[in-house]
């Protein structure tokens, strides 16, 4: 079977758990400046709880294979039940599985817990996506048109072996690199020069240019060299800024209700990409198409719930988008 894209990167079973007592508290000796606090030795009344599936891997699959796209995800998970749970996810939503099963360490977990007002602190076991390997890759009887990259939990024999594999068969490659790789900074450029497009944060793309994340002229200078076409800096609710060695985009975010910002990130790349591919690389619709998408699944818990689907822009006014 050829695929019209494949994802690799990481999957979780995740459970969100609301509160009205999960206060936030401001202290300036931790890094966000803020911090979540549980009384210790108490039991705390939960108002709304969640089961959904994560991680950056399946999220985007979800949202590709909604876009129309032929779709199939990679990912790593245990043998139990949070795994047989993603595996029916898969095929409710047209995702054909390729995953690995690890026999010793179970499918990654996260328990999200969540403020009233949406922000939120992730406390995540990660143990099968740990462990995803190239290994049990069969790389000779994979057929695709585009490559998504996610989260490879720092494997980079994997980032390797899949860029090789797409560059040998004239896959195109998109990437969103996870923490692991961003924080090999300026080391990961080799890994990531010639690929397509490349998506990361303001500050994921600071750390691996090594310029100060407000410099983002220099930052684009930088990436342009490396990266084929188009690099993607996204600014959370301020927007995203796209190059395509040309011209630089920008674009805000529409103001709408936040309930859970749990896969923003990935909602945006799928759309992106999505509407990247589907426009034959319209850089217009595929801001327009990322921040409907982001736009959509930031209003639901969960990292999944409100991917769009194909022809539907779930009613938000187009954004401007600027070029310059
Ligand atoms: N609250 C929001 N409302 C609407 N759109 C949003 C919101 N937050 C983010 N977005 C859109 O999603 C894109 C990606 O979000 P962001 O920059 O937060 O990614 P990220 O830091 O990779 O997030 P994640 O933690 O999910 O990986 C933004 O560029 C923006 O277009
Ligand atoms: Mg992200």
């Amino acid at each position: 079977m050829k695929y019209e894209i494949i994802t690799i990167g990481s999957v979780t079973r995740d459970a969100f758990f609301k509160s009205d007592a999960f206060k936030v508290e401001k202290n300036p000796n931790v890094r966000t400046g803020e911090q979540m606090c549980l009384m210790l030795g108490t039991k705390i009344a939960v108002q709304e709880v969640v089961f959904t599936t994560g991680g950056g891997g399946t999220n985007t699959a979800v949202g590709f294979s909604r876009q129309g796209l032929r779709t199939a995800s990679i990912c790593r998970i245990g043998d139990d039940i949070s795994g047989r749970a993603i595996i029916e996810e898969f095929e409710k939503e047209g995702v054909a599985n390729l995953s690995q099963v690890d026999k010793e360490y179970p499918t990654a977990f996260s328990l999200i817990l969540v403020a009233p007002d949406g922000e939120r602190t992730i406390l995540e076991h990660r143990g099968a996506n740990d462990h995803i390997t190239e290994k049990e890759i069969d790389w000779s009887g994979l057929e695709s048109e585009w490559l998504f990259l996610d989260s490879l939990a720092g494997n980079t024999n994997l980032m390797k072996e899949a860029i090789d594999w797409a560059k040998k068969n004239d896959v195109k490659i998109a990437c969103n690199p996870g923490k692991k790789m961003v924080q090999m900074g300026r080391e990961l450029r080799p890994f990531i020069e010639g690929i397509d497009i490349f998506i990361s944060n303001e500050d994921e793309a600071g750390l691996i240019t090594g310029v100060e994340p407000g410099n983002t002229e220099k930052i684009f200078e930088e990436m342009d060299k490396i990266i084929k076409e188009v690099v993607v800096m996204t600014r959370g609710p301020k927007g995203v800024m796209v190059s395509d060695g040309k011209n630089i985009y920008s674009a805000g975010t529409p103001d709408s209700p936040v309930v859970d910002r749990t896969g923003a990130g990935d909602a945006f790349s799928a759309g992106f990409v999505s509407g990247y591919i589907n426009s034959g690389g319209d850089i217009e619709n595929a801001i327009q198409l990322g921040t409907a998408n982001a736009t959509s699944v930031v209003q639901y818990f969960g990292a999944k719930k409100g991917h769009l689907k194909k022809g539907d822009w779930g009613g938000y006014p187009k954004i401007e988008v600027a070029k310059n």
